[in-house]
Formats: structure tokens, sequence, C-alpha cells
């Protein structure tokens, strides 16, 4: 049994989890697996209502009660300060140290791509994002605040054990995964200091994978590739704010946010799994969401949770719903969300 905490969360959030549920309960039917799925109320409702956004208790129980947890989105245009999604959902990656955000791109259907003459072997990569340093981590401060002479710093922080470690799982994965080569991102001819660090180490960690081919690139350059020649990635690995832009730019490449999943671990740990996408305020309560973002997602859970067989087979149901055309508005379909995750339960078989 494993048990996994549900936050739906904001906006669209909600609308998708429900329907990432609905899968999780028939792969549970179909596999005879058994989830213990607890809906957690965290999100702007419950901020507005009681202004708090999470309690140390909860995050301690979230940490130690459970083995993963699934997330919606968080984000609310009441809250323009996103206080809330920044206590709960960095709270959460920082706090539980997860350090490793994947984000795997792959791409489903050629007509899923602006990009011309794409075949869907040509785009098939994973973005190991740093996720517990960099501008993240709300160092500094403002001075004269409001004022002409107002002045914001916000700190870049780059240790070298979080940098070692982030490299070290995405050479890992291209190692075990049979992934021929490792990207790395960054900005190194700019900013000195972080680019040396990351450098090196890069260096330093990949010689101890003489198998993959490595490539330090600058991360401008590489977002203009990633459009004209997406075929020649495979394992990027970058830091945290360079992997939140790089992430939404290659969902754009195979069909857009509806389709992305993603994955916040420490490997052994707890994971926190969810789309990348976020509360998507201009399309909520329309039920015109893509479910397959976070259905995916759920598939990346059950694949930590060691259930590889259920998750290829929501995965193989998302695949026919596709080549059936049973998708929602952003993909050229015209089923609503519930719509398309009830597709998808019907398309889930052993
Ligand atoms: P967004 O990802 O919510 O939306 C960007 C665009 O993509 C919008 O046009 C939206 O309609 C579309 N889109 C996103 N998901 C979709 C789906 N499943 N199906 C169809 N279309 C989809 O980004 P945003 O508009 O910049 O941010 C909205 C709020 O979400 C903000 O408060 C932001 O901070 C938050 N956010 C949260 C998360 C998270 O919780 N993990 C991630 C990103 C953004
Ligand atoms: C994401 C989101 C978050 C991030 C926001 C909501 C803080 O954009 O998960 O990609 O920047 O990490
Ligand atoms: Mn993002």
């Amino acid at each position: 049994m494993s048990r996994i905490a549900v936050i739906p969360g904001d906006g669209i959030g909600a609308e998708v989890t429900a329907e990432a549920v609905k899968v999780l309960r028939r792969a549970e039917e179909v596999f005879g697996l058994s989830l213990d799925l607890v809906d957690w109320d965290l999100g702007a409702e419950r901020f507005l209502r009681t202004g708090v956004t999470i309690t140390a208790e909860e995050m301690e129980t979230l940490g130690r009660d459970y083995d993963a947890i699934f997330l919606g989105a968080l984000g609310d245009p009441r809250v323009p300060g996103n206080e809330h999604a920044r206590d709960i959902l960095l709270g959460m990656r920082f706090q539980l140290d997860l350090y490793v955000n994947l984000r795997p791109i792959r791409l489903l259907d050629p007509s899923h791509s602006p990009l011309r003459g794409v075949r869907v072997e040509d785009i098939d990569m994973r973005i190991f994002r740093e996720n517990t340093e960099g501008p993240y981590v709300g160092l500094g401060g403002v001075f004269k605040r409001g004022m002409p002479g107002e002045i914001a710093v916000e700190e870049d922080v780059n240790t070298r054990a979080g940098v070692e470690r982030i490299l070290r799982a995405a050479f890992e994965h291209a190692l075990l995964a049979g992934r021929r080569s490792v990207t790395m991102a960054d900005k190194a001819n700019a900013l000195r200091f972080a680019g040396s660090l990351w450098r090196r180490c890069f260096e330093e960690v990949g010689a101890e994978y003489p198998e993959v081919e490595r490539r330090a690139v600058y991360v401008d350059a590489l977002a203009m590739d990633l459009v004209l020649h997406p075929s020649r990635y495979d394992v990027i690995v970058t830091a945290n704010l360079l992997g939140d832009i790089l992430s939404d730019l290659a969902a754009g490449l195979v069909g857009g946010l509806g389709l992305a999943p993603s994955a916040n671990l420490h490997p052994g740990r707890i994971g926190l799994f969810e789309p990348v996408h976020g509360s998507a305020p201009d399309i909520a309560g329309t039920g015109t969401a893509n479910p397959f973002a976070a259905v995916l997602t759920a598939a990346l859970m059950l694949d930590h949770l060691g259930e590889a067989r259920a998750a290829g087979a929501i995965r193989g149901a998302v695949d026919a719903s596709i080549r059936e055309g049973e998708t929602t508005p952003d993909l050229g379909g015209g089923l609503s969300t519930a719509a398309a995750g009830d597709r998808v339960c019907d398309h889930i078989r052993d």
C-alpha cells in the first residue's frame, strides 16, 4: 500500500488532478494496486480563508508519513505576491530537499509540434533542473522600497555540493537509461563565479562517466538550438531558473504545457509529482484544460513507487487517446478535461 498526499491546489490544478486521480483509480483496478490517496486542502482558498499557507507540522507530516505527493498547481490572481505557492511548493522542494527536478519532454505525435518535418524520434529529452538553489532561495532584500532609489537584491546561490549532486544525477540517469549525451547549460561567459563552479564540476563529475558524451553550452545558444535541432539533445542539466525557462520552451516543441509532466526527487526519498504547467487562470473553470500532463505525471509517480507496468499502461493509454484524436482543444480535439480523462481510463489495460 502506497500512501499519497494529493494537493489539487488552484485553478486548473484541481481540474487536472481530478482526472489524474480517476486514472490512478482505474490503474488500481486493472493492476490490483493499492493506493491510499489522501486529499490535502492546501492552496489559495485556504490561505485567503485562514491566512495560513502551510504549517511546519504539515510539512513534517508530508515528509514523514507519505510515499509520494501529487500536486496539481498553485497560483491565484487573488494572491498576486504568490506567497502560498512559495511556502507550499518551493517549501516542499527545499525542506524535503528534492534537489532533482526531472522534466521529460517527448514528442508523442508530429502534429503537436510547431516545428516543420519533425519525427517523434527526434524529440525525446530529459531536463534535469537543479531544484534547491539558485536565485530561488530567497537570499537578498530590498532597500528604499517605494522610493526612486529602491534597490532589490536576489542572490544566486550555487554550492559545490548542490551542483555536484544534480550533475551526478544527470550522468547516473544517462548511464542507467542508456542515454548518449549530457548537455550542461549555463551562462558562464557572463556569470563568472557560478559559471566557473558549474564548468569545473561538470568536467570532474563527467570524467567519472567516460561512456557518456558531455557538452557544456551557453543557455542562450541552447534556447535557439533546441528549436532548430532538438534531436541533438538528450539529457540536459542546468540550474534552477534556467531549467524553469528551458522546460517551458521544450514543452512548446512537443505540443505545449498540456503534455509536460515532472518529478521533484531526492533519490531514495519521498517524491513530489506535478505537471510543469501552472494554474492557468486564463482557462480555469472552462473545462478545457488538457489533463494529459497530470496523467503522465501520475505515471511518473507510479514508476517511482515501483509500479512500472501500470505506469507503462497509462502512457500507452495516453498514446491511444492521441491516436484516436480524443484530445482537448489545445491539441486540436473537442473533448472536455473530464471526457479526455474518461477516454484515457477506457484505454488502460494490462
Ligand atoms: P501556466 O502554466 O498556468 O499557463 C501558461 C499558458 O499555458 C496559459 O495560456 C495556459 O492556458 C496554458 N496551459 C497551461 N496548462 C495547460 C493545460 N493543462 N491545458 C491547456 N493549456 C494549458 O502559466 P502562467 O499563466 O504563467 O501562471 C499561472 C499561475 O500558475 C501563476 O500564479 C504561476 O505562478 C503559477 N504556476 C504554478 C506552477 C506550479 O504550481 N507548479 C507552475 C507554473 C506556474
Ligand atoms: C514551475 C513553476 C514554479 C517555478 C513557480 C510557480 C514558482 O514555474 O514549477 O516550473 O518557477 O519553479
Ligand atoms: Mn515553470
